[in-house]
């Protein structure tokens, strides 16, 4: 055991020879070529593994993590690595895990409403198969198509559906863990409700593999609805469209989703897509409500009524899937489309609580204006969750530090308005320097002792976090 606390700066021979023999044949990945994959993420950061491990088991998961912690070697958990803010990129060095070899899921039970699986099972695989069963997992991360569970878990996922349903802390039932040393930790379990002691399960939701490498979770279904049916509604100016939003929670209903896009937004999306709504159109509301087929249609009718008041310029509905879908990929376009505004992005998911969501959106579209760089908002009005995208051309120096000048004064107002400069991507690399902004020396130094708990050599995912 070493006696300092610093931590490994790389592999030595002897460090691979131990790798070599714990993860036989295609379980380390040494060649830079297809490193370099497990080195990035969807925030476009990057940075070269030391090494790449893919354990199978356990077994495997619990040596790897004795042996780092006795050698002080960092290591950085990750899955497809399709988080938006750095979190997987291993910046500050160290071995990359892979959780993608351990992808079974060992249970779905519909008595107990609850499933058991392995963290690197594709979370829409995962819900086909509990639909099977007529169960639902709710949370529904853009990526969901590839992103796994355990990266849902380790990120605390959210999603189109958080309006009604929450987002994947909520579906934590349970998270069996392997800490530094070797410690296995079972925190929660298959009961829906349980308060003997601390909350370790949910400490673990998004903490980004900075607490414990998973190797089962314990998550919780719900009956799924029968069906759905979407509303996408055109307004004239912003602050229509926000004030129809409010009139549909005023009338009562909770949406399953409640989505909005931006002018930019808007146009950008008709730049590669026919779309429906006039060309006077300042912003669009996307809403789905989910029950019983019955239900469906008079919950669609309620939906107009209570938009009517906003004066909507066009709106279309979708009853069941095939005729929803359209509306949808409207919505799922914004992010490809928004290029159409600038070569590069800065990608924010600033929350503010509801009633700012005017405020912080028109502040934002004038932050834009007046850094000369293309602002586009939308995102997940139903949480105050705005997706804040500053588009520019990262080859001009000063289109450069407008767009970074622009991003933190989005922050700034953020703060001002009581909310959180990250409501569902985490701090990963590209926030970490401003998570002071947020969270008080206080709250800090909580955070890191309850690390120093979990990990108190810092082996795990260094230089991500709280600090
Ligand atoms: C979305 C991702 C960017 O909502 O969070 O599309
Ligand atoms: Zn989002």
């Amino acid at each position: 055991m070493k006696s300092s606390t610093s931590l490994a700066t790389a592999l030595t021979p002897a460090h691979l020879r131990f790798l070599e023999s714990l993860f036989p044949g295609e379980g380390l990945v040494t060649d830079p070529t297809q490193m370099a994959v497990y080195g990035a993420d969807s925030s476009r950061r990057s940075a070269m593994p030391w090494a790449v491990v893919r354990p199978r088991t356990e077994e495997q998961v619990v040596e790897l993590l004795t042996w780092a912690e006795s050698e002080r070697v960092p290591l950085v958990p990750r899955a497809r690595g399709t988080g938006m803010s750095g979190g997987a990129v291993p910046a500050f060095g160290g071995v990359v895990v892979s959780s993608l070899w351990l992808n079974c899921v060992l249970d779905i039970d519909a008595d107990d409403f609850c499933a058991e699986v392995e963290p690197g099972v594709v979370t829409a695989e995962f819900q086909a198969l509990t639909q099977k069963q007529k169960l639902f997992y709710p949370p529904d991360p853009a990526s969901l198509k590839i992103s796994t569970l355990g990266g849902n878990v380790a990120t605390c996922a959210g999603g189109m559906r958080a309006v009604k349903y929450g987002v994947t802390r909520d579906y934590v039932l349970g998270v069996r863990a392997v800490l530094p040393g070797g410690r296995i930790v079972n925190a929660g379990g298959r009961s829906h409700k349980n308060v003997v002691g601390l909350d370790l399960a949910r400490l673990f939701v998004g903490s980004c593999g900075t607490l414990g490498i998973f190797t089962k979770l314990t998550l919780k279904l719900l009956p799924l609805p029968e069906g759905s049916a979407t509303v996408l509604a055109a307004f004239p100016t912003l602050a229509d469209a926000l004030s129809g939003a409010r009139g549909v929670f005023r009338a009562g209903i909770l949406p399953t989703a409640m989505e909005f896009m931006d002018a930019k937004a808007c146009w950008a999306v008709g730049q590669i897509k026919d779309v429906p709504w006039p060309k006077e159109t300042q912003a669009v509301l996307v809403l789905k409500v989910d029950g019983s087929n019955a239900s469906l249609a008079a919950e669609l009718a309620r939906l107009e009524v209570a938009l009517a008041p906003a004066h909507p310029l066009c709106l279309f509905k979708g009853l069941g899937a095939q005729e929803e879908e359209p509306l949808w990929e409207l919505r799922r376009l914004v992010s490809p489309a928004g290029f159409r505004l600038g070569p590069d992005k800065l990608g924010e998911d600033v929350a503010v609580p509801r009633g700012s969501t005017v405020q912080a959106v028109e502040g934002f579209q004038a932050m834009g204006a007046e850094q000369g760089v293309q602002v586009a908002c939308y995102g997940h009005l139903g949480d105050g969750n705005i997706h804040v995208n500053i588009f520019y051309d990262a080859s001009d120096a000063d289109q450069r530090s407008r767009a970074q000048a622009c991003k933190e004064t989005v922050f700034r107002l953020t703060l001002s308005l009581g909310g959180t400069i990250s409501g569902e991507h985490g701090t990963g690399i590209t926030k970490g320097p401003y998570v002071s902004w947020q969270l008080g020396e206080e709250e800090r130094a909580l955070m890191a002792g309850i690390k120093n708990v979990f990990d108190p050599s810092g082996i795990l995912n260094p230089g991500k976090g709280w600090s």
